[in-house]
């Protein structure tokens, strides 16, 4: 089932058109990337999926209803904002403790809420003096007071260093799986979702250019999935592969690597083959399928 459905969206700012004629759905359960250049209209779009715009023609619904027009839905949304403003001298728990009040969490459900954010070490630490990563998690917490059931986050790896970005990303994925709850990324570096989306919405200059399940996308843009393959045993590794009808070519470029095409559907079971094949496989990367050779056919190709 669809959370969130644009169809024909606009969003003009007075002499800007910030989305034009947006037509897209989100499915239920799913991590969904927002991919797009700075300006595209991902903030926007987000913006208008919490309520806090209203479109200026067409129609979006989230959870079947008008998020504009229905304080119910918007309950049911957590969201952190691209650029949020936190009290600064102000203790992590003091912060968070103000808000479970205001939205009616219980001090047991915060609790619980702080552990699996990570935030148990810093709750008397003033805001001000956290490190950037752990200012994100205090956003990530605050989205999720109140359980919803869809999480909107705008940029929440912008400006950490690599390490602080990988940690933010694990804890997404963590929280995905814990809480079962949707979520909705943001992000103009377009290879560092890839590891935790499913299902992408690719949007420049205030266009949805195409939209939808990343297996799907693959399959419609890509020909096929090159992986590279290093191996300790490259004879029977080629025969083992060789025999998957789901794999196009197997070449040798040399004694441990092999390189292989894949149709691009299969990805995910051949990388299933590969752990399995653990013994002799002792590493590989993707050549070509990758999110941004993706957005490269979808976005790069236009501008
Ligand atoms: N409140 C506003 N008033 C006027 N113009 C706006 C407003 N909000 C957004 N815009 C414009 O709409 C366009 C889309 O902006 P938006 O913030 O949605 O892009 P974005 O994809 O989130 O970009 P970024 O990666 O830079 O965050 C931009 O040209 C922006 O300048
Ligand atoms: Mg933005």
């Amino acid at each position: 089932m669809a959370i969130v459905e644009f169809s024909g969206v606009t969003k003009r700012f007075r002499n800007t058109v910030a989305l034009r004629e947006a037509s897209f759905t989100i499915p239920e359960r799913s991590i969904t990337a927002f991919l797009g250049p700075n300006g595209a209209g991902k903030t926007t779009s987000m913006k208008l999926i919490m309520g806090f715009l209203r479109p200026t023609k067409g129609n979006l619904t989230v959870f079947g209803e008008d998020p504009f027009r229905r304080e119910e839905v918007r309950k049911r949304i957590g969201f952190m904002p691209e650029k949020p403003v936190y009290p600064m001298d102000l203790p992590v728990e003091d912060f968070l403790e103000h808000l479970a009040r205001l939205r009616k969490v219980g001090k047991t459900d915060l609790n619980r809420l702080v552990r699996l954010v990570g935030l148990e070490k810093v709750l008397d630490t003033k805001i001000g003096e956290l490190s950037r990563g752990y200012i994100q998690r205090v956003g990530i917490a605050q989205s999720l007071l109140g359980d919803p059931e869809l999480l909107v986050l705008d940029e929440p790896t912008a400006n950490l260093d690599p390490a602080s970005r990988r940690e933010i990303l694990e804890l997404l994925k963590l929280l995905h799986k814990e809480l079962r709850v949707s979520m909705i990324i943001s992000s103009h570096i377009i290879p560092e979702l890839q590891e935790v989306s499913s299902y992408c919405v690719f949007i420049d200059k205030g266009m949805v250019l195409d939209y939808g399940y990343l297996g799907d996308l693959w399959k419609k843009y890509m020909t096929e999935a090159v992986f590279t393959i290093e191996t300790r045993d490259i004879n029977t590794l080629a025969r083992i592969l060789i025999e998957k009808p789901y794999i196009k070519l197997v070449k040798k470029v040399d004694k441990s690597l092999l390189e292989v095409a894949v149709e691009p559907e299969y990805y995910k079971s051949f990388e299933g083959l590969l752990s399995e094949l653990g013994q002799i496989v002792t590493g590989f990367s993707f050549k070509t399928a990758s999110l941004g050779d993706l957005y490269g056919k979808i976005v790069g190709s236009r501008s």
